[in-house]
């Protein structure tokens, strides 16, 4: 007596050349996102990690501004501007004269502020004090002078250099 088996063919599943097509194109776009999201990712920390020498060059990278109408800021005030990716300030003293300064402290880098009723510039970090006509460190913890810069005043606005 024989008996017959019924077993099933085994079928190989292979798959079609458009799904290989796509499911390559989904990898491709799938790295080029990752790419993307990494690098949005890295830049930031990468900023935060340069060295000062690297933020110093890219501050020192431009070397004159000129400020439009700042020839009419009066006496006794000042105005702040950026020099490069710094802060930096024009003070108009009352003897008429232009003194353009680094607004950065030389202690730990706050932004200074120009105090025209006591005619100096003054850190609320730390309490540091400069002269308004030099830079010179005058008290508190700042071990060195602000930065001057050249000014040239004209008729259309006030060209400030680095000397
Ligand atoms: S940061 Fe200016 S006195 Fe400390």
């Amino acid at each position: 007596m024989s008996q017959v088996l019924n077993i099933p063919p085994i079928v190989k599943e292979t798959a079609e050349p458009g799904d290989q097509a796509s499911r390559r194109a989904f990898l491709v776009s799938a790295g080029a996102a990752g790419l993307c999201y990494t690098a949005a990712l890295a830049y930031p920390i990468y900023r935060y990690l340069a060295s000062p020498e690297e933020m110093e060059s890219s501050a020192t990278a431009v070397t004159e501004v000129t400020l439009k109408d700042a020839q009419k800021i009066p006496s006794g005030s000042v105005l702040m501007f950026k020099f490069g990716t710094a802060p930096a300030m024009l003070i108009h003293h009352e003897d008429g004269r232009w003194i353009a300064l680094t607004a950065v402290c030389t202690h730990l880098g706050c932004t200074v502020q120009y105090e025209p009723q006591a005619d100096r510039i003054h850190c609320g970090c730390h309490g540091g004090v400069y002269n308004a006509y030099t830079g010179a460190n005058v008290s508190g913890p700042p071990p060195k002078p602000l930065k001057l810069f050249k000014v040239a005043v004209n008729e259309t606005g006030v060209n400030v250099s680095r000397t």
